[in-house]
């Protein structure tokens, strides 16, 4: 299996455009001084804290790139976050690309599954960009791509995420998409599902991708989870986001944070 991994860099990121897409999530565009190339999709970015009584860096994935810049998305959950959603044109600490990226760019499968709950759908939107752009100059032999998106309510939905057509959405109050859990319609798709080679990576609550997982075993799918922890140094040397695994301790900032969900032992996340 083929991990992609990078030079860490840091520099001073300017916010080229902060633009709220749904209920408290903002996609933030910042200005990157080398060749955005350099990013695979799973790889995310530290930002220095913000708020003065933050110690720690905050992490967040990459969800697209463009020529000199990448964007994040993020959801609006604390004093960092908050601060960041306000800000435009101002100068910000960041470093990366940290972690390893895009772990199946060896695997040949007729249908790419991304399975987003809630924000954890903003590391999947940079994978549907360079699977979909693969699919399209016919070179790789993998079929295409779907995603799942869930959220509580059409309200926490990013509709600009995604073209029409590749994307299935779920809400927990039935207000828009399938009606549910994002698990509930995965099942639903995944047992109509006979012959075709299915391979899944997901993003979300612990509790979602644990079930994504199990099902993906059950029915002989590969299946790859990109993990969150609280963390530290988000570059390997503190080992604050170590966690144990079937082949040993991990750091989720610097050996993942994708992950064959095989290698997860779920009671051990936080
Ligand atoms: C590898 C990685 C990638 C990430 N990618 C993204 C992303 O693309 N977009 C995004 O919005 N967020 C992402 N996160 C989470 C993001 O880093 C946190 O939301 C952020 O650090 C919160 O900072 P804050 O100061 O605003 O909130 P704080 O004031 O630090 O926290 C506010 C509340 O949220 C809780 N909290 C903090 N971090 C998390 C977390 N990771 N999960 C659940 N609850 C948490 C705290 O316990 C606290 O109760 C990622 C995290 C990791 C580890
Ligand atoms: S956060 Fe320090 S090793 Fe991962």
């Amino acid at each position: 299996m083929k991990m992609t991994e990078e030079i860490m860099e840091v520099w001073s990121g300017e916010i080229l455009k902060n633009l709220q897409r749904a209920t408290d999530i903002f996609e933030v565009e910042i200005s990157c001084p080398f060749d955005t190339k350099r990013f695979s999709p799973g790889q995310f970015v530290s930002i220095a804290p913000l708020a003065q009584e933050s110690v720690m860096s905050r992490p967040f994935s990459i969800s697209s790139v463009h020529d000199s810049s990448f964007s994040i998305l993020i959801k609006t959950i604390g004093k960092n976050t908050d601060l960041l959603s306000e800000m435009q044109k101002e100068q910000i600490k960041v470093w990366g690309p940290c972690g390893k990226g895009n772990p199946i760019t060896d695997l040949r499968f007729d249908e790419l599954w991304l399975i987003g709950g809630g924000i954890g759908i903003a590391p999947l939107v940079f994978f549907n960009k360079v699977f979909s752009d693969y699919e399209k100059e016919c070179r790789s032999g993998r079929g295409r791509v779907r995603v799942f998106y869930g959220s509580q309510s059409e309200e926490d939905l990013d509709f600009n995420l995604f073209p029409a057509d590749s994307v299935e959405y779920s809400t927990d109050d039935g207000t828009f998409g399938s009606p549910g859990k994002i698990t509930e319609l995965f099942i639903k798709e995944i047992e109509m599902i006979r012959s075709k080679k299915i391979t899944v990576v997901t993003c979300g609550p612990n509790i979602m991708m644990r079930q994504i997982a199990r099902i993906c075993k059950h029915r002989d799918v590969p299946c790859f989870v990109i993990l969150e922890q609280p963390m530290a140094c988000g570059t390997g040397i503190c080992l604050g986001c170590s966690v144990k695994m079937k082949s040993g301790m991990k750091r989720i900032c610097k050996d993942g944070p994708v992950f064959p969900a095989e290698e997860v032992i779920w009671d051990e996340l936080t």
